[in-house]
């Protein structure tokens, strides 16, 4: 259900901002772009956003001199995103588990992998690697606790997101974040991995 776009679709449709868009680039994404910094990436570089909804962490992206694709096959997430930020950003209606796509620098994840069904998260760790180019930077935002809420979004251990990201990825940083949406804060963690040269 959750793995097609008209499920997706149907939130945003008809609702100002569905329950999980913070109407501004989470602060997780400062966090994670000095370690992607550290580890290489600079700005030039190209950055996908999948699951980009209404493409705020894309534009803010694009905004640091990224060059960036907001990748999302809700197509009413890129209308509210093209609306919202024009044509200065690649806005693509992809399904991130197509075959081929990319590929990129970096990916930057916030809220795609987390909604994931956990029967598919190594099927979209896959995607991740081959959407990436040699020793490409994935960077994730994922909830190590939901609160007891309805899912998605999924929590996931930082034990789980090691022991799923590992077979393609070296990991470069993983832990709690250290900062947050308010509605968020003390709930998420940050993964910064790199791409096997493989
Ligand atoms: C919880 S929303 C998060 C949106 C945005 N990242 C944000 O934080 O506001 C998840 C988004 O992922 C998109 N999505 C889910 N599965 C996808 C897939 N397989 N390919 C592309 N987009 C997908 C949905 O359409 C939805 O816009």
């Amino acid at each position: 259900m959750t793995g097609h776009p008209d499920y997706w679709n149907q939130l945003y449709e008809g609702q100002v901002r569905p329950g999980w868009d913070m109407a501004k680039a989470t602060p997780v994404l400062g966090e994670a772009l000095a370690h992607a910094t550290a580890a290489g990436l600079a700005p030039g570089a190209s950055v996908v956003v999948p699951g980009c909804g209404y493409g705020h962490d894309a534009a803010e992206l694009a905004a640091l001199g990224y060059r960036v694709t907001g990748l999302d096959f809700a197509p009413l997430a890129l209308q509210g995103a093209l609306a919202r930020y024009g044509d200065r950003i690649a806005w693509s209606p992809a399904d991130w588990f197509s075959p081929q796509l990319g590929p990129w620098d970096a990916i930057f994840d916030h809220t795609c992998f987390a909604a994931m069904a956990p029967a598919r998260r190594t099927e979209y760790v896959e995607a991740c690697a081959r959407h990436l180019a040699p020793g490409g930077l994935w960077m994730a935002v994922l909830f190590h606790d939901v609160q007891g809420r309805p899912a998605p979004p999924h929590a996931m251990s930082l034990e789980t997101c090691r022991d799923l990201a590992s077979p393609r990825f070296d990991i470069l940083h993983l832990a709690h974040a250290a900062t947050g949406h308010p509605r968020r804060v003390g709930r998420e963690f940050l993964l910064v991995a790199r791409r096997r040269q493989d």
